[in-house]
């Protein structure tokens, strides 16, 4: 059977907003501030930091090139490169793809409520209790299944005509949004405290192992590296892309919106006096302590906070595309289907897999930590190892850039990288299964 040409992203410009759409997602604003603020506010900031370009970028290097030299899938190419012995590490990535969806999927739906009920009826001052009542149950699940139904639909319209599409009008849009927030947030009085609160620097967290843990887990999730997605979409490039430069671009765009969400979320959050709601329940910072500040602030706390919402929406959405052209694209090349009908199938069994998630958020935080914890720097280390130590001559698959910044990357894939994830494993590991084994 001839299979149809290969899709292609149609510009360099268009690629790069569908990748940086990738990356920028729930994990910049959602995960990121409630991180932050449990571990030490700008200790941890300055580890994720450190964490993202020292072994983040070389591994988001490692699958743009392992994408772009094969043309194909996580499965296949890794068996391109590295032969048929490496395919079920492609099945883990796939695997992890379905796992990640399920749950983002259910937060995804989280905040298209909160950005919709918050626009038209306002935001309820009782936030805590309003968290409790949607974030699980039947509301939970029918804007899952709502959100998933979105991105299944955009996915099966292909590579150019949805998945870039759709970057290039949501990305700057969310662009301008956050960075207008965060200049709105500056004029507010007592906003100050908050700047001190993120921006201060606790250094002795720097030897709990826990902030670790979470500043590599953060670095990969937010890069979504470590499960093929930035592999898959470089699939769809053409020879002629500088990927260093591509990658350069993704990791700044990232952190970038990271750090101006903070600029958002802790400004915000003193001015209205409600520090001490922060660090109280995980999610807390951002489903509850700030839709408190958004009803607060009356009539402009609904415009500003349906902004916020709106914002993260869009973030979520592009981020759920990439997870789930991950699944597709394994349906299409290994299994000979149609985009159309890989996006139905796939997307309605990760829509079921959700189902627990929206359950019970203790559910949900528990996937959260295997996926992160254990498949993203799991994964991580193996694509690590595969191209520092498997694939020939990796080297000519980049392009372009000078010969020393080369020889740097691929002596941290083969040492420096390995070495740091395999240690952070080795403390996670056992942490993650005392989560599960908590849960039963
Ligand atoms: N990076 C996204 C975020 O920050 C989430 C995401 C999308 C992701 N695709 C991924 C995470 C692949 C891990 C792997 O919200």
């Amino acid at each position: 059977m001839a299979s149809p040409p290969r899709e292609q992203w149609s510009s360099r410009y268009g690629f790069m907003m569908a990748a940086v759409g990738s990356a920028v997602g729930l994990g910049n604003m959602w995960r990121f501030s409630y991180l932050t603020a449990e571990n030490g506010g700008a200790a941890f900031v300055v580890l994720y930091l450190a964490i993202t370009w020292l072994v983040g970028l070389p591994v988001l290097l490692a699958e743009l090139v392992l994408g772009r030299g094969s043309q194909k899938s996580p499965i296949r190419a890794l068996a391109h490169f590295g032969g048929d012995s490496w395919k079920p590490l492609g099945f883990v990535f796939v695997a992890a793809g379905f796992l990640i969806l399920s749950y983002y999927s259910v937060i995804a739906g989280w905040t298209v409520r909160y950005a919709l009920s918050g626009v038209f009826l306002g935001f309820d001052p009782d936030a805590g209790a309003h968290f409790v009542r949607v974030a699980s149950g039947w509301d939970a699940f029918g804007f899952h299944i709502a959100f998933m139904m979105g991105t299944i639909l955009i996915v099966a319209r292909g590579v150019s005509g949805g998945i870039e599409r759709t970057a290039m009008v949501l990305m700057p849009a969310l662009f301008a949004i956050v960075i207008g927030l965060a200049l709105y947030a500056a004029t507010l009085d007592g906003s100050s405290g908050g700047y001190a609160y993120y921006l201060n620097t606790d250094f002795g967290k720097l030897s709990e192992l826990d902030v670790w843990k979470a500043a590599a887990g953060q670095a990969f999730f937010s890069l979504s590296l470590g499960m093929g997605a930035m592999l898959t979409f470089a699939s769809y490039l053409g020879r002629d892309t500088d990927l260093p430069q591509e990658a350069v671009i993704i990791a700044v765009a990232d952190v970038g919106i990271a750090f101006i969400a903070g600029l958002v979320v802790f400004p915000m959050i003193y001015a209205l006096n409600l520090s001490s709601d922060v660090g109280e329940s995980t999610v807390g910072a951002l489903f509850i302590t700030l839709p408190k500040a958004f009803a607060e602030m009356g009539a402009v706390g609904r415009g500003v906070g349906g902004l916020f919402f709106v914002a993260l929406v869009v973030g979520a959405l592009t981020s759920a595309i990439s997870l789930l052209e991950v699944v597709v694209a394994t349906g299409i090349d290994g299994l000979g289907w149609t985009r159309r009908k890989a996006a139905i199938v796939f997307g309605t069994a990760i829509a079921i897999l959700g189902i627990p998630s929206a359950w019970s958020t203790d559910i949900l935080g528990a996937v959260d930590e295997v996926a992160n914890n254990i498949f993203l720097l799991g994964g991580g280390l193996a694509l690590s190892i595969f191209v520092g130590w498997v694939m020939t001559d990796p080297e000519a698959e980049v392009g372009s850039s000078g010969l020393v910044w080369l020889a740097i990357w691929r002596n941290l894939l083969r040492f420096a990288v390995p070495l740091f994830l395999g240690f952070v494993l080795y403390f996670a590991i056992p942490s993650t299964w005392e989560t599960l084994v908590a849960l039963f």
